[in-house]
């Protein structure tokens, strides 16, 4: 864990979006706090309540929750294909929901790159036109804008089917093409809503190590939401958890793990791999009296050590990445939090 302070790329501040009659007067009317049965009671949908959290350059940040919890409107409210009813969204220090629409659209074309369930692709255009689409709009040169998108081609590993139609392709070369089209732009910000749920559970987990090799190569500020809390886990740096509108906890899955705020954020947790995701440092106890004759490394995971751990009778050391002593853990511990 880093003690240095990641740069904000977008700051969402108490964003509402509510849907029916009237909403931006009912906020007002109750000081921006009304409750969920209040919102209710006037017949209105209370779809993002007063939802606050920042996203990190370069982080994956995922956002999790049941169907109808939310997600996608949130998502909608940042890249502003909806103008929240009431709320800041803070994206390079300017407020969207502020900037002239024209100047808006200009940020969404060149700095924004969206992928969606549905692919949404133009079905009488090849996968090479697909993805050279935003870049037409754009107004790039048609020489241009083919060879950015056969270098993209290459890069989501469709060489070969640059002439192929959206209906000759299965889901996920489809998907392929909608992720080659969204990163036409080289987006500063990769937003992505369940772009992998409509695949099968094979192909999905291929996309997903796709995924994480092309953020290894791109370093994005991501933003991808998704009902999978398996998948939040495995793609998301940390997670933020919807219900019914609101945000519940943001945090590491190591943070949801251990100390999950309610119910609902422990309901998706029971199942998660503890052991890959707790490290040594959140379990370990103080320092021995004694000087530890073996010892273990603090950002350790505990399925890294737990063999060691578990053969031994006596508790072991905890080092810092300097070496340090900073705890000990024994078997204790571990079977505690683990099982
Ligand atoms: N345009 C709309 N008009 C009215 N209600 C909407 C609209 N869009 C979404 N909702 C409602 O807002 C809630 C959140 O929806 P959504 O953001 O799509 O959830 P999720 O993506 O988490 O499944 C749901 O109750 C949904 O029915
Ligand atoms: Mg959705």
């Amino acid at each position: 864990m880093s003690s240095m302070q990641p740069n904000i790329k977008i700051s969402c501040k108490h964003v509402w979006q509510l849907f029916g009659k009237n909403p931006k007067r009912f906020l007002q009317k109750h000081d921006y706090e009304p409750s969920f049965a209040q919102i209710n009671e006037a017949g209105l949908i209370g779809a993002v309540r007063d939802v606050s959290f920042d996203v990190y350059e370069r982080e994956i940040l995922m956002i999790m929750g049941l169907s109808g919890s939310g997600k996608s409107t949130m998502l909608r409210c940042i890249t502003q294909l909806l103008n929240p009813t009431a709320g800041e969204i803070i994206f390079d220090d300017v407020d969207l929901t502020k900037m002239p629409k024209k100047e808006l659209m200009e940020v969404r074309r060149h700095k924004m790159g969206m992928v969606f369930q549905h692919f949404g692709l133009l079905p009488q255009r090849t996968v090479l036109e697909n993805i050279a689409f935003p870049l037409e709009i754009q107004g790039i040169d048609q020489e241009t804008r083919i060879k950015k998108a056969r270098e993209l081609v290459d890069v989501v590993g469709l060489t070969g089917r640059e002439s192929y139609f959206p209906r000759e392709l299965s889901g996920g070369q489809q998907q392929r093409v909608g992720i080659a089209r969204s990163l036409a732009v080289e987006p500063d910000v990769w937003f992505l809503d369940e772009p992998f749920s409509a695949l099968d559970p094979l192909i999905r987990k291929e996309m997903q190590d796709e995924f994480l090799r092309l953020q290894q190569m791109l370093h994005k500020s991501i933003v991808f939401v998704t009902h999978d809390f398996d998948e939040a886990v495995r793609l998301g740096d940390r997670i933020a958890i919807m219900k019914d509108g609101a945000l519940v906890q943001i945090g590491t899955a190591e943070e949801l793990v251990m100390s999950p705020a309610d119910e609902y954020v422990e309901k998706f947790v029971t199942n998660a791999p503890r052991a890959k995701l707790i490290s040594v440092r959140s379990v370990m106890g103080a320092r021995l009296k004694t000087k530890p004759s073996a010892s273990v490394n603090a950002d350790a995971m505990l399925e890294d050590i737990a063999q060691q751990v578990m053969l031994s009778s006596k508790a072991h050391g905890v080092v810092d990445a300097s070496g340090e002593l900073v705890g000990s853990i024994n078997k204790e511990q571990l079977v505690k939090v683990l099982f």
